[in-house]
C-alpha cells in the first residue's frame, strides 16, 4: 500500500465487479440505441475505459474537462469548461461518466449545460457517491459505491495531480493536505 494512504476502501477487484454490474445495466437499458459516453476529465478516464469495455452495443466516447478543486480538497462551487465536446450532441443519448459525486455542483452544471444542446437523453454514471454531501440537485442513474465523507484518491482520482495511478481507491492521509 502507498505510504500516504491510510485505508483502502475499494480494491481493484471490488471496482472490477462494480464496473461489470454497471456495464450490464447500461447494456440492457440502451439496447438498440447508440450511446455517447461523455467523460469528465481527468478523474473519470480510467473508470470510463473499464466501463466502456463492459458495455455491449453501439457506444462512442467524447471528453469534457471542467475546472475542479486544484490543490484544495474542498469544493469551490465554481465550474468552468476547459475542454468542450468535439461534436454536436443534438438528438443523441448521453451518459455522463464521473469519478465521484461530492457536492454535485460540477454535475449539476454539466447536466444543465448539456441539456441546453437538445440531446435525446442525459443520464449519469458515477463510480463513487459521497452520501449526504449534495448541495445541488442531481439525478444519478448508475452508481458504483457509496463512499464515506473522506478525501479519497486512486483509480483516476487525484490530489494535486498525484495518486491517479493507484489500482485501488483509498483514503488520503489528511497530513498530506495539511488538515
Ligand atoms: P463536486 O462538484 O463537489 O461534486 O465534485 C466533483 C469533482 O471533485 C469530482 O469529479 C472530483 O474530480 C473532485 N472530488 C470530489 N471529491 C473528491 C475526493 O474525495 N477525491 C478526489 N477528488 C474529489
Ligand atoms: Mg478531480
Amino acid at each position: 500500500m502507498h505510504p500516504n494512504i491510510t485505508k483502502v476502501l475499494f480494491t481493484a477487484e471490488d471496482i472490477a465487479e462494480a464496473t461489470r454490474r454497471m456495464g450490464a445495466e447500461i447494456t440492457a437499458d440502451y439496447a438498440g440505441k447508440k450511446l455517447l459516453l461523455v467523460t469528465v476529465l481527468k478523474g473519470a478516464f480510467i473508470f470510463m475505459a473499464d466501463l466502456m469495455r463492459q458495455i455491449q452495443g453501439d457506444v462512442e466516447v467524447d471528453f469534457m474537462a471542467v475546472s475542479s478543486y486544484g490543490a484544495e480538497a474542498s469544493s469551490s462551487g465554481v465550474v468552468r469548461i476547459i475542454k468542450d465536446l468535439e461534436a454536436p450532441i443534438e438528438g443523441r443519448h448521453l451518459l455522463i461518466v464521473e469519478d465521484i459525486l461530492d457536492s454535485g455542483l460540477t454535475l449539476s452544471y454539466l447536466q444543465k449545460n448539456l441539456r441546453s444542446r437538445h440531446p435525446s437523453s442525459v443520464e449519469v454514471a458515477t463510480l463513487l457517491f459521497k452520501e449526504g454531501k449534495q448541495e445541488a440537485e442531481v439525478s444519478c442513474k448508475y452508481l458504483g459505491f457509496v463512499c464515506p465523507d473522506e478525501f479519497v484518491v486512486g483509480y483516476g482520482l487525484d490530489y494535486a495531480e498525484s495518486y491517479r495511478e493507484l489500482p485501488y481507491i483509498g483514503v488520503l492521509d489528511p497530513l498530506v493536505y495539511g488538515k
